[in-house]
């Protein structure tokens, strides 16, 4: 199974008609289509990327599929996520997810930073829901990608033990993605 499949997979595994998610890297909108797909008319989906042509070709794709009522697109960099999403969705969002690096096909200059990155991830572990999960896919193979996959599994490794539990999926290919999946406590010690 692809890496993009196995975090499909955990999204199918997760959501439920009603739930909160967010995509973190908005991209072609190719994770988001599967997230609102899965949170139903009911739910919510916040998606988030840097670029215009990104939430274009996304809201595209979910007009496409008729999934866009329930999505809530911002051309915003993820590191200002908490200061965008609605108060009330604060540790109640069941699903995140970051495909990190670039987006294929288009400007390769942009693309996401440690800083940035750490930031978002730093906001998603306290806007996560007891029991929601976080899966964050990096590259190895960019410039800059493998000091990226190396600083989130740090942050990923420093999370308390007590109220996150982690796990790697990756293959033995040297430079193909890993993806980092955080699971929220059901009860957080504080
Ligand atoms: C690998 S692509 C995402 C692919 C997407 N998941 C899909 O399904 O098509 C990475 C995306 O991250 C975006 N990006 C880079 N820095 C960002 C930031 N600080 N905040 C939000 N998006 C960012 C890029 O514009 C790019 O579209």
């Amino acid at each position: 199974m692809r890496m993009v499949e196995k975090v499909h997979h955990a999204m199918m595994e997760t959501l439920r008609h009603g739930d909160i998610a967010i995509d973190g890297t908005a991209g072609n909108g190719h994770d988001v289509e599967v997230l609102a797909g899965l949170v139903g008319n009911s739910g919510k989906v916040h998606a988030f990327d840097l670029q215009e042509s990104a939430i274009k070709a996304t809201k595209q794709k979910l007009k496409d599929s008729d999934l866009l009522d329930r999505c809530v697109l911002h051309q915003a960099g993820h590191e200002k996520m908490g200061a965008l999403l609605p108060p009330a969705s604060r540790g109640q969002v069941r699903f995140i997810v970051f495909n990190l690096g670039y987006l294929p096909g288009g400007d390769k200059s942009i693309v996401t930073t440690p800083a940035n990155t750490l930031a978002a991830l730093e906001i998603s572990a306290d806007w996560l829901q007891p029991d929601g999960l976080l899966a964050v896919t990096a590259y190895r193979g960019h410039p800059g990608g493998m000091e990226e996959t190396s600083q989130v599994e740090q942050f990923v490794g420093n999370l308390a033990a007590e109220n996150f539990d982690s796990f790697k999926e990756e293959t033995t290919a040297e430079k193909s993605p890993v993806t980092f999946f955080v699971r929220k406590a059901q009860q957080t010690a504080r």
